[in-house]
């Protein structure tokens, strides 16, 4: 079947956080929405289908994992990953974000130090203070308008106590596939000084042509004992709304703790819809995804083509993987308010802002291109036009 991500599914007036906020938040109803990171695409048939069975099941009582569940899970990181895990090390939380808190809950003390790569998907932030831990910031390091990683200031920190490292592979904003020998020397640094991994891997389904994702924890026994690996099919599916993410930990003494946090908060109950959005999409998903990724690309070119012929002075930096693109806006301005008013105000569009992702991020913005090309076309036509418009 091909899938047709030329048109949007309609999402104003469907309680949709990135369509129906444009007012609340921007001052402007009719600003357009590029900043959130779900899509404005169906997601498979199969998936449609499987949620509206349910629907029409007409009882939505509390609900557990099935077998079918696991099967889905291990067969879709081992089809598309090469990953190949066993069942027992499959386990739940309803969003990638609350399983992030309740590792760092579960596994620091107040006051103990967690590390994070900024610029970062700004949750990170919060999980860590919001647990009362110590933020310790590792930079990533801009080269060429590319990330790269500071491994000996990273050595350093860890050596200095850290207890957690939370990792964002892929990476988000920067889009960064990290090679295996970027993990590798990352969980080499991390098992020398006693720090456990927290890897993110919300991202690893939507990765370009000519890259390929590395499960951290696929890497050796020892990263497997030493990490835990949360995935959604949310991210891929476009699914946010169903609260279904899965999070693998190969150790047992870790899965036990991180269970008992699950259940503490009780969080450990299935969301009805969840739990059959997982098994359709790992199922049937594949060829959705494969098509989804052509699409993707199709629209990354064209924000790169357009900014090279309209806005040379933005330097995009090519994402590996992800549909988020990292743009440095420092020469339209450095000022985060700045750019706000440039976007919400006169383009009347909403990307996000680069410096909630950390300092480092002062100056960016960051474009979802998981929509229809001819609404990225519009966004980015009225964010030049805006630009334009400041010339004098
Ligand atoms: C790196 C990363 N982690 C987690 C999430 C959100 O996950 P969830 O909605 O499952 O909490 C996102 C969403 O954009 C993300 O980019």
């Amino acid at each position: 079947m091909k899938y047709d991500f030329d048109h949007a599914a309609p999402r104003t007036g469907t309680y949709s956080y990135k369509w129906d906020q444009s007012e609340k938040l921007f001052g402007r109803a009719d600003v357009l929405p590029l900043w959130v990171a779900d899509m404005d695409f169906h997601p498979p048939k199969e998936v449609v289908d499987a949620i509206v069975q349910r629907a029409e099941l007409g009882v939505y009582g509390y609900t557990i994992r099935p077998q079918e569940y696991y099967d889905a899970v291990s067969g879709w990181l081992m089809r598309r990953h090469g990953w190949d895990i066993r069942h027992e090390w499959i386990t739940s939380s309803p969003g990638v974000v609350a399983a992030l808190s309740l590792v760092v809950h579960a596994f620091t003390k107040p006051g103990d130090k967690v590390i994070l790569q900024s610029p970062v998907y700004y949750p990170f932030y919060d999980v860590i203070r919001m647990n009362d831990c110590t933020l310790v910031e590792n930079p990533l390091i801009l080269n060429n308008n590319r990330y790269e990683i500071d491994f000996d200031l990273l050595e350093r920190q860890a050596a200095d106590g850290a207890k957690l490292m939370l990792l964002c592979s892929p990476h988000n904003p920067g889009g960064r596939v990290w090679t295996r020998d970027e993990l590798a020397r990352i969980g080499e640094i991390c098992l020398r000084h006693g720090v456990l991994v927290v890897a993110d891997e919300i991202h690893h389904d939507l990765v370009f042509r000519g890259s390929r994702h590395t499960p951290f924890a696929s890497i050796s026994e020892s990263f497997a004992q030493n990490s835990f690996t949360c995935i959604a099919a949310s991210k891929t599916f476009n699914l946010a709304g169903l609260q279904a993410s899965s999070v693998i930990v190969p150790n047992d003494d870790l899965r036990r703790r991180y269970n008992y946090a699950l259940k503490k908060f009780s969080l450990h109950m299935e969301s009805y819809f969840g739990v059959s959005s997982v098994i359709s999409s790992y199922t049937y998903g594949d060829e959705w995804l494969d098509q989804l990724l052509n699409y993707l690309q199709g629209n990354l070119d064209y924000l790169t083509g357009f900014m090279a012929e309209r806005l040379p002075e933005v330097r995009v930096m090519k994402p590996d993987a992800t549909y988020l693109v990292w743009m440095d806006c420092r020469d339209i301005s450095a000022d985060p308010a700045e750019l706000k008013k440039l976007m919400y105000e006169e383009a009347g569009v909403a990307f996000n802002e680069g410096s909630t992702y950390g300092e480092p991020g002062k100056g960016w913005l960051r474009v979802n291109i998981a929509c229809p090309r001819v609404l990225l076309a519009e966004a980015l036509e009225r964010f030049a036009s805006a630009v334009r418009a400041r010339k004098p």
